[in-house]
């Protein structure tokens, strides 16, 4: 099925931690390049440093951690009612330390979109960087995906390649690759929200686009 263009171009961004990725967004917003607002910000921790970026940029933000909810579900349940109620059309994870759940995903069907650093499938899950490095790879990068029940795992929306030099540490990899993440997380966002794609077997194209 065509997806059809998000009218409010509403967005939810979901946070664990540093929140730079939340911060490319809000400066796209700010710059005009990327056409939509947050309606919230959701932590799953108290502490994450990215709640203090949404305050600044006048978002509202809560925190719904998973030791507070008996069971999983249970904490996807609520982090759907607090996007609902903020009429949020597209969540966006920006270093969400969780695995979404089956609330969460039934609630937004190929409506949520994740950050990772690495060319998926290459290195899924927990220190791509680190595993890419361990690898040996020349070229790594960053990919913008729809999010499913899978391990960093839905249909690719974007890539960005980035080259691995031979004095590479975990951190410095990290930063050439979260220099990519910040520019085609904001672009990913725009093109879905546009409308006119749909996924092909595991691929997003526009859907007036050939077989
Ligand atoms: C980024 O590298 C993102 O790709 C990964 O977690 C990190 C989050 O960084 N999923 P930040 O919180 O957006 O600064």
């Amino acid at each position: 099925m065509t997806s059809p263009a998000f009218p409010a171009r509403r967005l939810g961004v979901l946070i664990s931690g540093r929140g730079s990725n939340l911060q490319a967004i809000i400066d796209a917003i700010g710059a005009g390049t990327l056409e939509a607002t947050i309606g919230i910000v959701i932590s799953s921790r108290a502490s994450a440093p990215g709640l203090a970026r949404a305050r600044a940029a006048g978002i509202p933000s809560a925190v719904i951690a998973a030791a507070d909810h008996p069971h999983r579900d249970a904490c996807d349940a609520a982090i759907v009612d607090r996007l609902r109620a903020a009429g949020v059309e597209l969540v966006c994870l920006a270093g969400y330390m969780r695995l979404v759940g089956r609330p969460l995903l039934e609630a937004y069907p190929e409506r949520i979109l994740n950050i990772h650093p690495s060319l998926l499938p290459s290195f899924p899950g927990l220190e791509a960087q680190r595993q890419a490095l361990a690898h040996g790879v020349c070229v790594t990068g960053a990919t913008v995906h729809l999010v499913d029940a899978g391990l960093d795992a839905g249909p690719i929306v974007a890539q960005a390649a980035v080259p691995v030099h031979d004095d590479d540490t975990a951190e410095s990899l990290a930063a050439r690759i979260l220099v990519q993440e910040h520019r085609i997380y904001p672009e990913a966002i725009a093109f879905i929200l546009g409308g006119g794609w749909t996924v092909r077997g595991r691929r997003v194209v526009k859907a007036d686009a050939g077989a």
